[in-house]
C-alpha cells in the first residue's frame, strides 16, 4: 500500500470519528434535556400536589423557589447546592401530605398534640424523597426545614451552622411568604410588619445572615428589586415597565396581578 493511500484511509477514518463523536455529543445533549425537562415536569407534579392538599400554599413554592438562585449567590453556594435547594424548597412541604386535612385547614390555633402531628412533616417529606438517589440531599434540607437557628427548632433542634444553608434560606423565605398570605385563621401581614418579624427573630429561629441578605442590608439590590404585590426580591428575568421604568416581580402570577390594577400597588412599588 502505497504512502498516499495509507495517509487517505488514516484521513477518513479520522474524519469518521469525529463525525460519529459529534452525532454521539448531540445524542447524548439531547437525552440530557430530556431528562432535565422530564425532571423538572416530575418536580412541578409533585408541588402541585402539595398545593391540592394545602390551597394556602397555592403559589407559594414557585414564590420562594424564585428567590433561591438571588440568595444561594449570595451565600457562596454552588451551582449544584443551588440546584438542590431549589428542588428542597419545591418540595419542602410535601410531608403535609400526611396531615389530616382538618388539622391542616383547622381555623383556629392547634392544640399540643396537632401540632406534634404537624412537626412530623419535615421527616416524612425527607423519608419519602430521600429513597429516589437524585433527591437525597434535597431530602436532608426538607428534612431541616423548620429548624431554629438558636436551636428551638424541630425535627432534631439543630443550633446555627449545624443546620444545612439550603434550610436556613428556606427557613426565612417560607416564614416571609406565610406571614404575607392569608391563611384560614388570620389576613395577611402586610409585608413590612413581615419584615419587622423576620428581624425581631433575627438570631433566635432566622439565621442571622440570611435575614441580612434578605433586607438587601449590604447591597441594597434586594430592596430596589422587591415585588410590589407580595414583597419578595423580584427575579431580573420577570419584569413589566411602567411610566418608563422597570418594576420587577417574583413570578408570574404576581405579574398577572399587578397587571389587572397597577394603581393598587403605586406606593410599594420600587422602580428602576
Ligand atoms: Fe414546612
Amino acid at each position: 500500500m502505497s504512502h498516499e493511500l495509507l495517509m487517505r484511509l488514516l484521513n477518513a477514518s479520522l474524519f469518521l470519528s469525529v463525525v460519529a463523536l459529534g452525532a454521539a455529543a448531540v445524542y447524548l445533549y439531547r437525552r440530557q434535556r430530556e431528562r432535565e425537562e422530564e425532571y423538572m415536569s416530575l418536580l412541578l407534579a409533585l408541588s402541585s400536589l402539595i398545593e391540592l392538599k394545602d390551597p394556602y400554599t397555592e403559589g407559594h413554592c414557585a414564590r420562594v423557589r424564585n428567590a433561591i438562585g438571588y440568595f444561594g449567590a449570595e451565600l457562596g453556594l454552588s451551582k449544584r447546592e443551588i440546584n438542590d435547594v431549589i428542588v428542597a424548597a419545591t418540595l419542602h412541604d410535601i410531608g403535609k401530605m400526611g396531615v389530616p386535612d382538618e388539622i391542616l385547614q383547622k381555623p383556629g390555633r392547634l392544640d399540643d398534640e396537632e401540632f406534634a402531628v404537624v412537626k412530623r412533616h419535615p421527616g416524612w417529606g425527607a423519608d419519602s424523597l430521600g429513597s429516589i438517589r437524585r433527591f437525597a440531599k434535597a431530602a436532608t434540607l426538607v428534612r431541616h426545614h423548620h429548624e431554629a437557628y438558636d436551636g428551638g427548632g424541630y425535627p432534631d433542634g439543630l443550633v446555627g451552622a449545624a443546620i444545612p444553608a439550603g434550610s436556613r434560606v428556606i427557613a426565612v423565605l417560607d416564614a416571609y411568604d406565610a406571614m404575607t398570605s392569608d391563611r384560614a385563621y388570620r389576613k395577611a401581614l402586610p409585608p413590612e410588619r413581615a419584615r419587622e418579624i423576620l428581624i425581631q427573630n433575627s438570631g433566635r429561629q432566622f439565621d442571622p445572615d440570611v435575614v441580612r441578605i434578605f433586607l438587601g442590608y449590604e447591597a441594597g439590590e434586594a430592596e430596589r428589586m422587591l415585588d410590589p404585590v407580595c414583597g419578595m426580591p423580584g427575579v431580573k428575568r420577570m419584569f413589566a415597565t411602567t411610566d418608563g421604568r422597570t418594576v420587577f416581580f417574583c413570578s408570574e402570577a404576581c405579574r398577572g396581578k399587578w397587571r389587572q390594577n397597577p394603581e393598587k400597588y403605586r406606593d410599594k412599588m420600587t422602580l428602576k
